[in-house]
């Protein structure tokens, strides 16, 4: 019974954790910018986010980072490593 709790706290810690980690993304991808010409699942001036994704789909977030910083629209934008790195990982879970 005990065991039971314990996988049932630890069960419903990890998805509150999850959760706070996707709003965390999102806020900070809004709060760097980046949904000015991104959008989640619709194509603005960039893919959407979940488009993104897909075609990150088993890489890393340090892949994602370096396209991103690759790439020249994001030329301006002023996310600290830190920040890109939180906005990459949670793109990666979309
Ligand atoms: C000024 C508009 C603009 C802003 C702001 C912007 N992006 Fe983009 N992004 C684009 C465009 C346009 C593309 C597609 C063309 C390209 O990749 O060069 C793109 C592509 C991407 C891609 C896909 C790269 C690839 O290789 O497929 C990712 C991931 C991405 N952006 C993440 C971000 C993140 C995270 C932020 C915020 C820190 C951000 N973008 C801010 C315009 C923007």
């Amino acid at each position: 019974m005990k065991l039971i709790s314990i996988a049932v706290v630890t069960a419903v810690a990890l998805a509150a954790a999850g959760i706070a980690q996707a709003q965390d993304g999102a806020a900070l991808a809004q709060k760097s910018g980046c949904m000015t010409c991104h959008a989640l699942d619709a194509k603005k001036m960039g893919p959407s986010f979940k488009d993104a994704a897909a075609k990150f789909k088993g890489k890393t977030d340090a892949d994602v980072v370096a396209a991103i910083k690759a790439s020249k629209p994001h030329a301006s934008s002023k996310a600290s490593d830190d920040d890109l790195k939180a906005v990459s990982k949670w793109i990666l879970t979309l």
